[in-house]
């Protein structure tokens, strides 16, 4: 399938997604998110793929948020399907079974930082920038900016931003918790993929197994999320990685995980 509006390339176990738009600095228009949403699925099905890295095209930009040029267009009820359209695809990431990087290399505004937030983690160009502008066009978020941000830096902190709608610096997001780490931007893609490529090599089923625990857990009280931890460690050891990896601790050697997906409990 030829995409128009990101690109992706795949290779050692990484498939990187780049948004590619960058004459309006990768802004979300319909085309794209209809894209990105194939694009998941199909990463979604493919064994080979172990960890998947977002990035934005051009120096300059993430994603700069929604179009605003088709936002201009809508009245509520085109709004409210676009706003569907975006929480679903961003659902389907947040879901993905294999862990996702947000690579962002500038600015990450409304929809920017609403992708970024639904990835796993975030590493920021020094030059990137966050923030959720909505409220300075006379909106709000709406791809889960008022849902996902305040769950992870708190309700005060995510007040602030969403009513000043102020952008904030990659420093700044990292002092917030926003992102994990801040790095040149020159050696962004580098740093992505040294982390992504130790990940690549662990097993994808104790991989989905963990990320599934963190993301369901977040959503109940402690001890329901704990109990689903003792599930989860249960399950692992159904595949044949729980084997591998405690055998080659004990020979002394390096694992070689081959768990699939598909064979796994629950799949
Ligand atoms: N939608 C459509 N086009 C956009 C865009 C967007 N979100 N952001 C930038 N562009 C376009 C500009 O219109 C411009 O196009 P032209 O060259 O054809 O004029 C091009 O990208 C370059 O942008 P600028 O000239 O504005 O670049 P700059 O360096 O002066 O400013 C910026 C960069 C600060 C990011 C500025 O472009 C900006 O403020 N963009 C809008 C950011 C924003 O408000 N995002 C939130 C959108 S609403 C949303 O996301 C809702 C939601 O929750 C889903």
């Amino acid at each position: 399938m030829n995409y128009e509006n990101i690109r992706i390339e795949q290779d050692e176990g990484i498939a990187t997604i780049t948004f590619n738009r960058p004459k309006a600095l990768n802004a979300l228009n319909r085309a794209l998110l209809g894209e990105l949403s194939l694009a998941l699925g199909r990463l979604a099905e493919d064994e080979e793929v172990r960890v998947v890295v977002l990035t934005g095209a051009g120096e300059k930009a993430f994603v700069a948020g929604a179009d605003i040029g088709e936002l201009a267009t809508f009245g509520p009820l085109a709004a409210k399907v676009f706003s569907r359209m975006g929480h679903e695809v961003i659902g389907k990431l947040q879901e993905l079974s294999v862990p996702v990087i947000a690579a962002v290399n500038g600015y990450a505004l409304g929809g920017g930082t609403e992708i970024a937030l639904a990835c796993d983690f975030i590493y920021a160009a020094d030059s990137a920038r966050f923030g959720l502008p909505e409220i300075t066009l006379g909106l709000i978020p709406g791809f889960g900016g008022t849902q996902r941000l305040p769950r992870l830096i708190g309700p005060a902190a995510a007040k602030e931003l969403i009513f000043s709608g102020r952008m904030i610096s990659a420093e700044e997001a990292l002092r917030l918790g926003i992102v994990n780490r801040v790095v040149p931007a020159s050696s962004l893609l580098e740093e992505v993929r040294k982390t992504a490529l130790e990940i690549a090599s662990k097993g994808r089923v104790a991989l989905r197994a963990a990320k599934e625990a963190v993301n369901h857990g977040l959503g109940v009280d402690l001890a329901t999320g704990c109990r689903l931890e003792v599930d989860a460690f249960a399950l692992v050891f159904a595949s044949p990685d729980a084997r591998e990896g405690t055998a080659a601790f004990l020979e002394k050697r390096k694992p070689v995980f081959r768990g699939r997906l598909k064979e796994a409990p629950g799949s």
